[in-house]
């Protein structure tokens, strides 16, 4: 990712910031509609995993301009949940309900270069999660099929 880019997609996180837990629940209720069947993963409250999720988003986006120290702990993460019986497509619906929810935080600030910006970064840290989980030979099968058609990055 170029620094124009970076710099947008931390901005927009920095602004985030005091809305954090809106954005978490946002996130959460956008997923579950795109997706209803996901609870069927989980063995807590999706709730739960929104908070992680947006947790490694954080982190994954602060430390955009040196990725190496952060990439093998998403490789790790990649692997995880292709243990969990996740599969790319699962994926989509987490890119749309993270995008949906910035728009409906940021408004006006949520421009296309922003969106765009954000886009590339969060299928940038999918990619790496989907590459280590397609490493992984014991994965079991997905329970279910996907909302809509896959998009692969
Ligand atoms: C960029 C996308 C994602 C991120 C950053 C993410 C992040 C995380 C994190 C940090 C954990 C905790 C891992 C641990 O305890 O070691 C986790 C667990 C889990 N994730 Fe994700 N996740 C993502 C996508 C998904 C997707 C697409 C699904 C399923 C549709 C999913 C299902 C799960 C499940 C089932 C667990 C185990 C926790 C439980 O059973 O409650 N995740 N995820």
């Amino acid at each position: 990712m170029d620094l124009t880019t970076i710099i947008l997609v931390q901005d927009s996180l920095a602004r985030l910031r005091p809305e954090r837990e809106t954005a978490v629940v946002l996130f959460c209720l956008r997923l579950s509609e795109l997706d209803p069947h996901l609870p069927e993963f989980f063995s807590g409250e999706v709730a739960g995993h929104g908070r992680q999720f947006w947790s490694v988003i954080e982190q994954w986006v602060n430390d955009l301009a040196t990725p190496q120290f952060t990439i093998p702990a998403v490789k790790t993460l990649g692997e995880f949940h292709g243990r969990q019986g996740i599969r790319p497509f699962h994926y989509h619906a987490f890119g749309q309900a993270l995008l949906w929810t910035l728009a409906q935080l940021q408004g006006e600030a949520f421009t296309q270069a922003v969106a765009d910006a954000w886009t590339e970064a969060f299928y940038l840290l999918v990619g790496l999660m989907k590459e280590a989980a397609s490493c992984t030979p014991d994965a079991p099968t997905a329970s279910h099929t996907p909302p809509r058609p896959p998009k692969e990055t």
